[in-house]
């Protein structure tokens, strides 16, 4: 495992952004898998910047996302769905077609996380992304999930609705179930690029990084992988010994 503490948010977008330029430009056909929050928008605003000066092209990409809210449609402002078009897809060259997320407004939502198993398959990620909660979660993957679960419907921990409530008008309106990407998907990903920045982070990162391999810290499982990177800030690797 690779750690960088950069000096602010600009340089973890930056160093982030080197990570996904690297292997958009060595593979022929790459596959990303990708996170919402509001830690990747910087790192989405230089894929977007460098794209349009003609650097880097989406073309031959595909993209997988991590989670959906269940019951927001793609068009719903605070769905992921809405979020990546308008902060991402909409200012790269990366076709519709080919961007991949799953649905949380399926009728059937058991078949779907089978579905979506299913394309993850097919599409080995070369480089996933990932935020991490305050609760160590990474994409909906709350504190006890197995770590050998696939694409699944979690019940959102109280905690998560909290932290997240502050995208919606009030926390009633947070969804409380979510379908995400299992530990397993997560972790079948060839390299793994984990972004934290500020205090809040601080205790998921350490738990996560320096702690035991436990599930009810689910990050704490990255440990496990052969090819991660993770890129802080100061304030989010306050709590990690050296
Ligand atoms: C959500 C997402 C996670 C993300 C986390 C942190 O719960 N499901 O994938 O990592 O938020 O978000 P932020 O980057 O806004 O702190």
């Amino acid at each position: 495992m690779k750690i960088f503490v950069a000096k602010d948010y600009a340089e973890v977008s930056a160093l982030a952004y080197g990570v996904i330029k690297d292997v958009v430009l060595q593979e022929s056909s790459p596959v990303l898998g990708l996170a919402t929050g509001s830690t990747p928008l910087g790192l989405y605003a230089l894929m977007a910047e460098d794209c349009a000066k003609k650097n880097v092209s989406y073309k031959n990409t595909r993209t997988a996302n991590l989670d959906e809210y269940v019951g927001l449609a793609p068009s719903h402002p605070q769905s992921y769905r809405y979020f990546m078009e308008h902060n991402l897809f909409e200012h790269i060259d990366l076709p519709k077609e080919s961007a991949y997320l799953p649905n949380g407004s399926a009728q059937n939502l058991e078949e779907e996380c089978r579905r979506y198993d299913a394309l993850l398959e097919q599409m080995p990620r070369d480089v996933q992304l990932l935020g991490i909660g305050n609760n160590g979660h990474i994409a909906f993957n709350e504190p006890g999930t197995p770590f050998d679960c696939g694409t699944h419907i979690v019940r959102l921990d109280a905690s998560t609705i909290e932290a997240n409530a502050r995208f919606f008008d009030s926390v009633n309106e947070v969804p409380r179930r979510a379908i995400t990407m299992g530990i397993r998907g997560i972790m079948s990903a060839k390299k793994i690029l984990l972004v934290a920045t500020g205090t809040k982070k601080a205790l998921a990162v350490a738990r996560a990084l320096q702690g035991e391999v436990d599930e009810s810290c689910p990050a704490s499982v990255l440990q496990r992988h052969q090819d991660v990177v993770v890129i802080l800030d100061k304030d989010a690797s306050a709590k990690l010994r050296f």
